[in-house]
């Protein structure tokens, strides 16, 4: 297609939602609570990979940046994610804490909207998640400088055949740069595509230790 036949697609298609209604008393008090529930009928409707997220950063000048990660797990009630630490996303984390996530899954009409304050997890549960990753991924992140400019791919894959002879007899070391970062979410909004685009939507902000619930205009 050319970008003038993309137009006239995007312009001609048109699709509504036709999932049944959220209610504020469908929702749990506790908004992580909320969320295991949703995962847990993402799973079951064979969504494939229910757990990435579009996570967006701010750099040092304001401005933003998304990439899809994946969510692997849940410590002090967040997101764990885990990447490489002097990637573009981890130079902008450094200069500002303050990030989004989105999970959005076509087939259910929804999508989670989480904002929040990131940090580098405990350097003990990077170990535990980098020793369970295969091999090959773990020659890779020692590899890849992720994000930095490459002449071409074979300086990448030179690079991959000496560290594979490098650690041929060894077990291979997580570096420094790469680990878990976890998403301590302050505020997280539930939404569900409806009919003639009249979304359900609620939002849990934090108060202190407690959670408000609010419903939003779709
Ligand atoms: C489905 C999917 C899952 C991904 N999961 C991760 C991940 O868990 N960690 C990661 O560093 N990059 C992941 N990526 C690659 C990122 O989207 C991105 O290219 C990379 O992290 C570099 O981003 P940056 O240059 O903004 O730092 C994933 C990409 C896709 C499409």
């Amino acid at each position: 297609m050319s970008l003038e036949e993309v137009r006239n697609y995007i312009n001609s298609v048109r699709r509504d939602f036709a999932s049944k209604p959220l209610s504020k008393s469908d929702l749990n008090e506790n908004p992580m609570e909320q969320f295991a529930t949703w995962m847990e009928e993402a799973v079951n409707a064979q969504i494939l990979d229910p757990y990435a997220m579009c996570l967006s950063t701010v750099n040092v000048d304001g401005h933003p940046s998304s990439r899809i990660v994946y969510w692997r797990d849940v410590s002090e009630d967040g997101f764990v994610l885990y990447t490489n630490y002097n990637s573009r996303k981890g130079v902008e984390i450094a200069a500002n804490p303050n990030v989004a996530l989105n999970f959005h899954w076509t087939e259910l009409d929804r999508q989670i909207r989480i904002e929040g304050k990131i940090k580098k997890v405990p350097t003990e549960m990077s170990d535990t998640y980098w020793a369970s990753r295969p091999r090959e991924s773990r020659i890779g992140a020692w590899a890849s400088a992720q994000s930095h400019i490459i002449p071409n791919s074979s300086q990448l894959q030179e690079s991959i055949t000496e560290l594979q002879e490098k650690y041929k007899d060894e077990e291979i070391p997580r570096p420094k740069h790469w680990g878990g970062y976890v998403v301590i979410p302050e505020r997280l909004e539930f939404w569900q595509g409806r009919p003639s685009r009249l979304h359900d939507r609620f939002v849990y902000i934090k108060n202190g230790d407690d959670w408000t619930l609010a419903q939003l205009s779709p």
